[in-house]
């Protein structure tokens, strides 16, 4: 059965013909307040915008987005699974539907409340994937508090830095839970002064109600911290209506919903990916969205199959590293369980390989599930880039730009020419970010023919596992170590985790111990930022190239830690006497790999 109103016939096909496809991109390109028009009307508004764009989007229009996700279904359809929770043990399940869900909703929201917090105000969220994470954020969104999820994986120093910046009033977390088979600590973590809202322990009657807290064109849903080029990661501002409205439109139209649609993203909240496509997406449209807190390959490596045959999954959404990872693995694994419920196929967060791309075609969609390599960004709130829904998708190709959306490759970088509604409203301390004509992403991309395919950040951001973290990050984590007397981090491939870090380093003492100095800088590390940052090489070096005034000469160490014969920026080193002890240690650089962590 088709989504919820009229154009469904349309959104399908536009995004699987070319033809279509290019007459509508056109159109919308034309004139995109009037494509928005069309999609205005999947909202329940309180007040409606009189049209999509004027001034700013939906400007007088007046909503709330839990109201959009959980309440007028809870109306129409109470009984239907909204969340389906997998954890960590085959057989550990739990089903919440609509109504359940709207209850769950109401009673985090009335202890919101019970603690003081008002519309406007930052709350933080550092939860595993469980349904209350979910029912967390749509908590503060009935309200109009401001949610800021900080992913479980963070150390306490990266999730205090993110609190105290953004000024939150409270934090609702749990004291512990299971992945892989180990017992995690959470509510430990947390080593700032702050009210601490513990779900495990909260007492307050199952009938609460709070009342909807209706939100205008301006009002904030969330902010998110990723990394940028600076040392410091940096938190991502988006507005509740807007946003919404972009989010549910690209999941729409570029996976092609079904209302029965019974869709699984292994993402975790703590990213955009599950703001946007495990959360508020999935649940704007009414459908169920299955969840799994376990990790892929405990107790065996198929867990994914084993949930999809299960639970009848329809559309799954994955990461490149999530799918190398279980490629290495029999094919059994996949084999022993009936896949055939599947539809659409989709990857996020990094470049997807054509191995991966051809496993995930063959083995898991059996050659009949479109694979939708979607790319965006945290900055973007929804997708901005992917392939039509089709069978004769080439590999490695992000695709086509979504409607309403004018993009344009700038000295080979991927910039976007419009407004559009998933753009961010401002990044927390630099308000520069958005104001300029031009979006500018940090992606390097090519067309390949009519279509794009994209060559990863041209700036100094590390996809690790499809995780961002900056080299900066990593370095001020590496310099608070008393041994260590300058850094330099730059990303080198990973077959596995398509990029992980190189630190070279330059010690105070020539003869350090470098067991010693691995270990702190692990450490460190993962102290600093989180048990997800560590480089997996280490060069000691006696000295690094340095420019006439002072600067280390990074794009030429990131081109000999890649192995590149003629590295460039030679021509500014003030002392090349080091360079040959700089290739020196790179041929030979300590390696401390540990066990990949997925997605
Ligand atoms: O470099 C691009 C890469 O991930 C970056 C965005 O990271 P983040 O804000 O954490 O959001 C990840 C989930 C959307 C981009 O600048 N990236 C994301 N998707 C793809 C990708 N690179 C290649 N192909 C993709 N499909």
């Amino acid at each position: 059965m088709a989504i919820k109103p009229g154009h469904h016939e349309y959104d399908y096909s536009s995004w699987e013909d070319e033809k279509i496809y290019e007459k509508a991109y056109k159109a919308s390109l034309k004139n995109p307040s009037e494509f928005w028009n069309k999609y205005v009307d999947d909202i329940s508004w309180k007040r409606k915008p009189q049209t999509s764009y004027s001034n700013k989007w939906l400007d007088g229009g007046v909503s709330n987005v839990c109201y959009n996700c959980v309440d007028r279904h809870a109306l129409s359809t109470p009984d239907k699974p909204a969340i389906i929770w997998h954890g960590d043990e085959y057989g550990e399940r739990r089903e919440i539907s609509y109504e359940a869900l709207r209850k769950m909703v109401q009673k985090i929201a009335a202890i919101l409340k019970s603690y003081g917090v008002k519309k406007g105000d930052v709350v933080g969220i550092y939860l595993p994937m469980i349904p209350e994470a979910i029912a967390s954020m749509l908590a503060c969104a009935r309200i109009g508090a401001i949610h800021l999820v900080v992913f479980a994986g963070f150390s306490s120093e990266a999730l205090k830095y993110r609190l105290t910046k953004s000024n939150a009033k409270a934090i609702i977390t749990v004291n512990s839970f299971k992945r892989g088979g180990k017992r995690i600590d959470l509510q430990q973590n947390i080593i700032c002064n702050i009210n601490i809202i513990n779900l495990d322990d909260v007492t307050i009657s199952d009938n609460m109600n709070t009342d909807i807290e209706w939100q205008n064109s301006d009002d904030d849903l969330f902010v998110l911290y990723t990394s940028g080029s600076s040392g410091k990661p940096k938190g991502v501002l988006h507005s509740a209506l807007p946003y919404m409205l972009y989010v549910a439109t690209t999941f729409k139209i570029i996976f092609g919903i079904r209302i029965d649609d019974v869709y699984f993203c292994t993402s975790d909240i703590g990213w955009i990916t599950g703001h946007s496509y495990i959360t508020y997406a999935p649940l704007f449209h009414g459908l169920t969205t299955v969840i799994f807190s376990g990790s892929p390959t405990y107790p065996n490596a198929d867990r994914y199959w084993q949930i999809i045959e299960q639970e009848k999954v329809s559309i799954f959404y994955t990461a490149p590293t999530a799918i190398r990872s279980l490629q290495m693995f029999n094919k059994k694994f996949v084999k022993k369980h009936d896949l055939s419920s599947l539809r659409v196929l989709g990857s996020v967060g990094e470049p997807i390989n054509k191995s991966a791309w051809k496993w995930y075609f063959e083995t898991v969609g059996n050659k009949r599930c479109p694979i939708m390599d979607t790319w965006w960004q945290t900055e973007t709130g929804g997708i901005i880039l992917a392939p039509l829904r089709n069978l004769n998708q080439n590999p490695g190709l992000a695709g086509k730009p979504f409607f309403g959306v004018e993009i344009d490759i700038i000295d080979g970088e991927l910039v976007i020419k419009n407004k559009f509604p998933g753009l961010c409203k401002s990044i927390i301390s630099d308000n520069s970010y958005t104001s300029n004509a031009f979006y500018n992403t940090g992606d390097g991309a090519v067309y390949e023919g009519s279509d794009i395919k994209i060559k990863g950040r041209m700036d100094d951001v590390i996809n690790i596992s499809g995780h961002r973290l900056g080299t900066a990050e990593f370095e001020c984590a590496i310099n608070k170590i008393d041994e260590v007397k300058e850094v330099a981090v730059v990303a080198v491939p990973d077959e596995l985790k398509g990029q992980t870090a190189f630190a070279y380093i330059v010690p105070i003492v020539s003869n350090i111990d470098p067991e010693i100095l691995v270990k702190k800088i692990i450490n460190s590390t993962r102290a600093t930022i989180g048990s997800i940052a560590k480089p997996d090489y280490i060069a000691i070096v006696p000295d690094l190239p340095k420019t006439r005034s002072g600067k280390i000469v990074r794009k030429l160490l990131r081109d000999i830690a890649n192995g590149i014969e003629t590295p460039s920026e030679l021509h500014s080193v003030v002392n090349p006497e080091v360079i040959e002890d700089v290739k020196s240690s790179v041929n030979n650089p300590i390696f401390c790999p540990d066990m990949c962590k997925l997605p």
